[in-house]
């Protein structure tokens, strides 16, 4: 038995409340390098596109455009998250997202984590807040992550050849992830067909 190969869906998520935003095109700088590499079906939002609707506590009082987020997020093959820096950690309402996903919904699935702050001082909170976060889901989070400061963007452009490295890096890196998950799906379905028929 073969399975069709399916163009990945890849959730971008960015925790950013304006337009335009560095952490949004952070993350769609991410997703263009991965584009480069291979196929995707992409789809990108941020709190902008969650509306207010988003600060339901309960997953059943979402409104529609939050609730189709959340869903996305939650049924993606893989996802680029990132959060603008908040008072040193990630953005409440980035939280406030990953707490309407389901923990089992996440395991294994390949992310990348990006942030991006007003300064170098909390560059290491993707490594210290956010990669702990994604550690708790058993995400497969990819080795490289990228934090942008103010002068490593400048008008959508990426200025720091050394973050348009990790950018490349990470998207690399995700594409390798999502082939592994991917080949564990056939495995685990091959065995499922393999036991069926097996009786
Ligand atoms: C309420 C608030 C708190 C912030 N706290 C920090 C901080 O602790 N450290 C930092 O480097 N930048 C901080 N910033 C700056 C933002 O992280 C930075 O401007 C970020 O790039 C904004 O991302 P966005 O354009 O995607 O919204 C803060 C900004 C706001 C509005």
């Amino acid at each position: 038995m073969t399975l069709t190969p399916r163009i990945p869906r890849v959730v971008a998520f960015a925790a950013s409340a304006k337009r335009p935003a560095r952490t949004r095109f952070l993350v769609e700088a991410v997703a263009a390098e991965l584009f480069r590499l291979r196929r995707i079906d992409l789809r990108v939002y941020d709190l902008l596109d969650a509306g207010p609707g988003l600060g339901a506590t309960q997953r059943s009082d979402l409104t529609l455009p939050a609730a189709r987020m959340i869903d996305a997020i939650e049924s993606a093959d893989a996802l680029i998250l990132g959060t603008p820096v908040y008072q040193g950690g990630y953005a409440g309402l980035f939280k406030h997202v990953f707490d309407f996903i389901d923990p089992a919904k996440l395991a294994g699935r390949p992310v990348v984590l990006t942030a991006t702050g007003g300064g170098l001082r909390h560059s290491l909170v993707v490594e210290h807040a956010m990669r702990p976060l994604f550690g708790f889901f058993a995400a497969h989070v990819a080795p490289t992550s990228v934090y942008a400061g103010p002068d490593c963007i400048t008008h959508e452009t990426v200025t720091d050849p050394a973050i348009a490295k990790r950018i490349t890096a990470a998207a690399s890196e995700l594409s390798a992830l999502i082939d592994v998950a991917r080949a564990a799906e056939v495995a685990t379905t091959t065995r499922h067909t393999f036991e069926t028929s097996a009786g």
